[in-house]
């Protein structure tokens, strides 16, 4: 199998690696770098389980080669976080009970936090639309829309103090 020398940037950091031509951004993410909290459902493009952010943009991680990430800018759920400080959308799902088992969070994370950086005040519609890709056995996705809904007015109020200088 042929190798390909790639560089990337994956949640900030410069990273250069050599791939094999079919092994996937999902198998790079988990085998290589070690982040493994990008989840591997049905390899097929159907749970969205594996979903990061490439140039800002959703994707299913297991349907890109990683050769197609070279010079892209990668974002997975770990660059979420600060440190040990979740973000105010992972904060959200934890007080809104969005998470039971856990295996689709990862992806609907970085579902829902490409769509408060485009649009953040959606409506419940914009929500489900954003979500649509992202299947979760456990919740019944109410609790996980409410979570996204109260990161969106928390983000908000947010931006608009920055705004305000305060
Ligand atoms: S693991 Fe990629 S869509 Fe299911
Ligand atoms: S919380 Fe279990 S699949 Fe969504």
């Amino acid at each position: 199998m042929a190798t390909h020398t790639i560089t990337l940037t994956v949640n900030g950091a410069k990273e250069r690696l050599d791939v094999p031509s079919n092994m996937t951004l999902l198998q790079m993410l988990r085998e290589r770098l070690a982040l493994t909290g990008t989840k591997n459902g049905c390899e097929a493009g159907e749970c969205g389980a594996c979903t990061v952010l490439v140039d800002g943009e959703p994707v299913n991680s297991c349907m890109m080669l990683a050769v197609e990430a070279d010079g892209r800018d990668v974002l997975t759920v770990e660059g979420l976080s600060e440190g040990d400080r979740l973000s105010p959308l992972q904060e959200a799902f934890v007080e809104h009970n969005a998470v039971q088992c856990g295996f689709c969070t990862p992806g609907m994370l970085m579902s829902a936090h490409a769509l408060l950086e485009r649009n953040p005040d959606p409506t419940e519609e914009e929500i489900k639309e954003a979500l649509v890709g992202n299947l979760c056995r456990c919740t019944g996705y109410v609790r996980i829309i409410e979570a996204v809904s109260a990161a969106a007015v928390e983000t908000a109020a947010a931006r608009a103090a920055d705004k305000r200088g305060e």
